[in-house]
This record gives C-alpha cells, sequence and structure tokens, in this order.
C-alpha cells in the first residue's frame, strides 16, 4: 500500500514545524501539440497543499538533454512558467540556479518551481548526493508524477529515503483509473493495442493476450504481425526481426486476436488512398489505415465489450487522408462510455491527440506514456514501491 494523500493531510496536522513540501511533477510537456493534461493533472495537489498553508517547490524534468544542453534554453524549464502560473491561477517563481549553487532556506516564495533535474547527472543515476541536496528545499515530498514513476531516479526514488514521502491526488488518480484494466475488470474486457512498433509494446502484448478476452492489434504494429503470418505488405512499414516475437503472442495468447483484413493504402502519405483487402494491395503501396471493413468489425466488438483499454494510434491519424478509422471508432467508444455501458481507459501520448476533444468523454485517460505501459504490463514502478516504505 502507498502511503496516500490522505496520510499527508494526517502527517502534517500530527506534525508541527512543516513548512515546505516538495511535489514532484511531471512538466515534460510535448512541444509538437499544446497539452496541458500533465499541469492540469498537478492542480489539485498543489492547490491543496497550499491551502494547509505549506510553501510548494515544484521539481520536475523536461525533455532528455545532454550535460552539454545546460545553458541551452530549449531544455529549460522556464519554457513551462507561464503556462503553469496560468492553469494553477497563482504566480510561479522559477529558480533558474543550480540547486548546489543556493541555500534552500533564501527561497521565500509560496510556489517555485526549479530548473529541469536532468541538467543533474545524478538525476537519471538515482543519486544519492543530488536526492539528499533536493531533500533540502522541503520537510515532506509528494510524488504527483505518475509518468515518471517508471523510472528509478533521483527525484522519483532516491529523494524518498530523506523526506516523509506521500502519493500525491493525480497519481492516486492514474493508479485508480488503470487499474480498471488490470484488476477486477469487467468483461469482456478488449484492448486496443497500436502505433508503430512492436518492439516497443512486447511486454504489454504478451500480457494482454493473457488478460483480455479480445486483443485488437491495429497500426503500423498489425503490418508486422500480417507479415509475420506470411502476407505481402508491399512498401508497409514492417519489422522483421519481430516476426518471431508477433508469432509467438498469436500462438500462445488466451485472447481472442482481432487483425485488420482490409487497408486505406497509397503509394505516398500525402495522397489520398484506396481500400484494399489484404490480398489486393497494390506494388509499391503501404498500408497508412484499416480500412472499412476492418473499423466496421472493430465497432461491432466494441459494442459487446464491457470494458476497454486503448493505446496506440490505429492509422496515421495525423494525416487528415487516413484518419477514417479513428473518426469513426472514437464517437462510439464516447456513446458507449457516456451510456454507462462501456469503461473506456486511454494511455499514451499519441492516442490521446488521436482522440482530441473526445478526452474529457473517456473514463479514464492517462496522462502517462511509458510508465502507463509498463503499469499495464503488470511491473511494479519504483517510484511506487518508493512510496510504500
Ligand atoms: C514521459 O513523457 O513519458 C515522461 O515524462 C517520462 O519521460 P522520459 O521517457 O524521458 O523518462
Amino acid at each position: 500500500m502507498i502511503k496516500k494523500f490522505k496520510d499527508f493531510e494526517n502527517f502534517i496536522k500530527n506534525n508541527k514545524g512543516i513548512n515546505r513540501c516538495i511535489i514532484r511533477c511531471d512538466l515534460n510537456l510535448p512541444s509538437d501539440i499544446e497539452d496541458l493534461s500533465r499541469v492540469y493533472a498537478i492542480k489539485d495537489t498543489v492547490l491543496s497543499v497550499l491551502a494547509l498553508g505549506l510553501d510548494a517547490v515544484l521539481i520536475s524534468h523536461y525533455k532528455r538533454p545532454k550535460l552539454e544542453d545546460i545553458s541551452n534554453p530549449k531544455f529549460s524549464l522556464q519554457n513551462t512558467v507561464d503556462k503553469v502560473s496560468k492553469v494553477l491561477g497563482k504566480d510561479v517563481y522559477f529558480e533558474k540556479s543550480s540547486i548546489f549553487d543556493i541555500d534552500p532556506s533564501s527561497i521565500k516564495s509560496k510556489l517555485t518551481l526549479l530548473e529541469n533535474l536532468r541538467f543533474y547527472e545524478g538525476e537519471t543515476k538515482n543519486n544519492d548526493e543530488l536526492a539528499k541536496r533536493l531533500a533540502k528545499f522541503g520537510d515532506v515530498y509528494i510524488n504527483d508524477a505518475f509518468s515518471v514513476s517508471h523510472r528509478a531516479h533521483a527525484s522519483v526514488e532516491a529523494i524518498t529515503k530523506h523526506l516523509p514521502s506521500f502519493a500525491g491526488k493525480s497519481l492516486e488518480r492514474e493508479i485508480e483509473g488503470i487499474s480498471n484494466v488490470t484488476q477486477n475488470i469487467s468483461r469482456p474486457f478488449t484492448a486496443i493495442i497500436g502505433g508503430s512498433k512492436v518492439s516497443s509494446k512486447i511486454d504489454v502484448l504478451k500480457q494482454i493476450s493473457k488478460t483480455a478476452d479480445c486483443l485488437i492489434i491495429t497500426g503500423a504494429m498489425a503490418n508486422t504481425f500480417l507479415a509475420a503470418k506470411g502476407f505481402d505488405m508491399k512498401s508497409s512499414l514492417i519489422e522483421k526481426d519481430q516476426f518471431e516475437t508477433a508469432l509467438d503472442i498469436l500462438k500462445n495468447s488466451g485472447a481472442k486476436i482481432i487483425l485488420p483484413v482490409d487497408f486505406l493504402a497509397s503509394k505516398d502519405i500525402n495522397v489520398s488512398g484506396n481500400n484494399y483487402v489484404i490480398e489486393d494491395i497494390p506494388d509499391g503501396c503501404s498500408c497508412f489505415d484499416i480500412g472499412s471493413g476492418s473499423t466496421s468489425k472493430i465497432i461491432e466488438i466494441l459494442r459487446k465489450t464491457k470494458t476497454l483499454l486503448w493505446n496506440g494510434a490505429i492509422g496515421a491519424f495525423e494525416f487528415a487522408n487516413f484518419d477514417n478509422s479513428s473518426k469513426m471508432i472514437t464517437p462510439v467508444i464516447v456513446e458507449l462510455t457516456k451510456s454507462g455501458n462501456l469503461i473506456s481507459v486511454i494511455g499514451g501520448g499519441e492516442t490521446i491527440a488521436s482522440i482530441g476533444k473526445y478526452k474529457k468523454d473517456m473514463t479514464f485517460v492517462s496522462t502517462a506514456g511509458g510508465a502507463f505501459l509498463e503499469f499495464v504490463a503488470g511491473y511494479k514502478l519504483p517510484g511506487l514501491i518508493a512510496l510504500e516504505k
């Protein structure tokens, strides 16, 4: 059992001299699209901490800088300050200096954001000296970044050895939301797993093929499964080195596996495609979306489903010529969710981008990418284990 936000509130009530709380957030916001979900996610926790009369020090990483990028503004968390301030409705003081150069007691602001944690070599190495130094910036620690909890990093794991540590409200919501597809699942349980690469989702595919009733494989990864079965996918993206894995999943799956039977294919992703059954894909063409027959089949399955896990794009939805399946399937999921007939759990950046305005209509939309996949695959995340101690 992790120590929850409720435990944090009791801790504050029962202990004097707790003035400042460090909150591990994930402000690693996407730069290609304006998506502030990760900022909205921490709002409840940050405002609750401030309402308890504590000052808050927000810490986060931002992208994946190399050590030589420390003075590159592209990697500074300064880029997020206005957005964080706007969403929280609070002034945010940004502390740009290295945490080794400033005196922690010199910070006087109610709400402070420290510079990108990945500017310190020790962060990704879970270095204890760094964790100890970070811990000096607060009297208590909250992890409200589920999306980094699969990383054994100094600000996620090692820091919990130096401060009383608790879960934030968003982290708790993530665990509860995703648990719909890992525990006491309402059946039939269907998973739609898409995206481009089998190699990035092997563990999830293996796990889900054991727990789901139906596993629908879409996106470019479906090409790899079909090619492994002997179909000629012409110029489509495939991963030959994953044929064995794909065949193994097909052979040993407890779930019924559904692969596309037709596709929208074209020679050029910028040119609209035609609908072909799998055997008729012309030479030189690539499959960029599933076809109308496969889309109807998925909708038919969804109508008989009680719980849905969806991770990974179904087609190349970023291209207007190949967003048809997403446009047809998403409203059905919304309709079924709204009428109380479906529990819909969605995760992963590209899936979230593909559902656009429908995000608010799903049962639960995770802000996490890698952490979502690892949690669903059944791994114990180091950031969560650290909150159990
Ligand atoms: C994410 O975007 O999934 C999290 O912020 C973790 O980022 P990372 O993959 O660079 O650790």
